[in-house]
Order: structure tokens, then sequence, then C-alpha cells
């Protein structure tokens, strides 16, 4: 202390910006601390009830006994990708189907309502009609059923074509989806169900929004 309180006035200026910094560090890794453990016991918990077999058997209970969608379970989920994975919201069709993006693409993440956990499909971006059909033809000469496509959908503007997958869902090319540049004021849109899935192309399959991952 005795060699602070006799140090030069060029000294003490260094050290007071030290202590600063020190304790500036002291409190960015506290904060970062502080934020990991809040998204740890959100993760956790959002694990214990979407994994937890009994809890999701008395949500897939309830959504029977009312006879409608299980869209609180959708929605929960929903806020659980935005609030504490940061995804955004980009368009949706309240109750039914929500489209969540990380960067400048329209979607990386679709959530559809359903009565269980279950993947519905896996997209692949190609570089344009072309390659989708190329793409198509391919996979039909290798012995994959056709889907659903060509088409549009409504929600992205992507062109789409959809295979049949080994478990009766779905695997689908996709071709100039939404660009959302970062800073862009995007509102996200609430599609009517009617208006949500395609602008043009074959009808669309009719069990397409089937949860192909429920066994009962
Ligand atoms: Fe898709």
């Amino acid at each position: 202390m005795e060699l602070v309180t006799n140090s030069t006035g060029a000294t003490k200026v260094v050290l007071f910006i030290l202590i600063v910094l020190s304790l500036a560090s002291w409190c960015i890794i506290f904060a970062k601390w502080y934020e990991i453990r809040r998204a740890l016991r959100v993760t956790y918990a959002f694990s214990r009830e979407f994994a937890g077999v009994p809890t999701l058997e008395r949500a897939a209970q309830r959504a029977r006994d009312t006879g409608g969608p299980p869209a609180s379970i959708m929605e929960r989920a929903m806020r659980f990708y935005i609030e504490t994975l940061g995804m955004k919201l980009s368009d949706r069709s309240r109750g039914i189907i929500a489209f969540l993006r990380c960067n400048t693409d329209h979607h990386t993440l679709a959530l559809l309502s359903s009565h269980a956990p279950g993947f519905h499909h896996a997209s692949f971006q190609v570089g344009s009609v072309d390659e989708i059909a190329m793409g198509a033809v391919r996979m039909t000469e290798k012995g994959w059923q056709p889907g659903w496509g060509l088409g549009r959908h409504v929600i992205g503007s992507n062109f789409f074509y959809y295979l049949r997958d080994p478990w009766g869902s779905f695997s689908e090319y996709y071709f100039d989806l939404d660009y959302i540049p970062e800073r862009c004021a995007w509102e996200p849109r609430d599609f009517p169900p009617e208006d949500a899935l395609y602008v043009w192309g074959p009808s669309c399959p009719a069990d397409f929004g089937e949860n192909k991952e429920v066994w009962t």
C-alpha cells in the first residue's frame, strides 16, 4: 500500500485503470456464468417436460380429450427456441406451424403441432429448379417413392419437392427460400391455414401433416 501511496501520478493512473479493467472482467465473467446457468436451468426444465414420457402422455391425453391439436405444447416449444436459444420467429400459422430462423434464411427450423414428438422431414437446399428436378429423377431411378411436388410454398416462398423417406414421412429438396437480412425489420406474419401451404403444385398428400413416429 505504501508503494502505491509513494508512486508517481502516472503509476496511480495505470493502477486505477488496471483495477477498473479487472472489476469489469469479473462482472462480465459473472454475467456470462449467470446466463449459462439460466439457459441450463431452462433447458433441463424443457427436456424434463418434453422428453418425460408420463408428462408427454398427459399432454397428449389432454389434447385428445379436448379434441384439438396440442397447440400449447408447440407454443411452449417455440418460446424455448426463441427465449433460450435466441432464434427468431419468421412466420407462422398460429397453433399449427411456426417457422424459426437463426441466420438470414427464412427458416432453419419449423415446429409442427402434433400429439407426440417426432421428426417430420429434413430439407436439402440445391442451386436451382433444375437441380431439384435432377435430384428427384435420380432418387426415383434409385427406387425412392415420390412424396409431393414440384411446387412453391407460401411461407418461405421456396420451390419444393418431397420424396418419401424410409419411415413413410418426407425428405425435401428446396431452392429460392426467402432471405431475411440481419437488420431487417421483419414482422412475423400469421397465415390462415387454408393459405399457408403452397402457392401452386399438385394436391397435397392427405397424410402430409401426419406424425409418422406416433405408433398408437
Ligand atoms: Fe420443408
